[in-house]
């Protein structure tokens, strides 16, 4: 069976995408900081017959990260890499002006820099699957909304990573995906005075499946379009 590892899978869109898998037979490893969360979620999913491993942590350790992939590998392989896991850089965000360069490193650190660790530990095992990395971005990555400088900034280097890492592994696909807004904590932590409706993160994991049935070339996709095409 099919493997996969989800960071960030306690809540919103990657439970959601962690659930969608499981319902097709998907095996996965998740990961998340919050144990509780992330055993609740585990435990939800896996009624669907699947085997989940939920791993507790920071994917900003390298030690998680590698554990996450040994995890995968002890299921069989690693055929789907998706890194959901985000940070803000402040929450509520704020005006570059404002923004602690604290708050930016660690948006990097957490969008970008755990991403390129995460996917050069997985690497073998990608190339030997000929598997998938799919990276989450944002609509922040690609236009200028105030407030939203820094974690923008890091989101637009993930894009970058995604788009090199498609030419340098041919073998694999590649695929940067902005979800769109979605009601989730994240959300609501980055603009909490925003309240109007959004879609569930739910409604939005089929677009990331349609990748997975059509596998199109590597490149940036948005939700929106893949869930129009359905
Ligand atoms: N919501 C939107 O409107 C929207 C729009 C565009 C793009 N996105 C992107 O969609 C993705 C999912 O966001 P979401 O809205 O679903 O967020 P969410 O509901 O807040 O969920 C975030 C998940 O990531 C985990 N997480 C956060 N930091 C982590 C870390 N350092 N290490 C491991 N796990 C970590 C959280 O659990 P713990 O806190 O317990 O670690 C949680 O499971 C993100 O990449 C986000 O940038 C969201």
């Amino acid at each position: 069976m099919a493997v996969a590892i989800i960071t960030g899978a306690s809540k919103g869109l990657g439970r959601a995408l962690a659930g969608a898998l499981a319902a097709r037979g998907w095996d996965l490893v998740l990961d998340a900081r919050g144990e509780g969360a992330l055993k609740e979620a585990a435990g939800a999913v896996a009624g669907h017959g699947t085997r989940v491993v939920a791993l507790a942590g920071d994917v900003t350790d390298a030690g998680h990260r590698s554990a996450l992939v040994t995890a995968a590998r002890r299921l069989g392989g690693v055929d789907l890499l998706v890194h959901n896991a985000s940070a803000l850089g402040a929450e509520p965000l704020v005006p570059l002006a404002e923004l602690p360069l604290d708050g930016l490193r660690r948006a990097l650190e957490v969008n970008t820099v755990a991403a390129l660790g995460l996917v050069q530990e997985a690497l073998p095992a990608l190339r030997a699957a000929a598997g998938a990395v799919i990276t989450v971005s944002s609509d922040a990555a690609v236009e200028a909304y105030p407030d939203w400088g820094g974690y923008g900034a890091s989101k637009a280097a993930l894009d970058h990573l995604a788009a090199v890492l498609a030419e340098e592994e041919p073998g694999l696909r590649v695929w940067a995906v902005d979800p769109g807004d979605m009601a989730t904590g994240l959300y609501a932590a980055a603009v909490p005075l925003d309240d109007d409706p959004r879609p569930a993160p739910e409604s939005v994991a089929p677009a990331f499946l349609r990748l997975l049935e059509e596998r199109p070339g590597s490149g940036r996709y948005t939700a929106g379009a893949l869930l129009e095409r359905r």
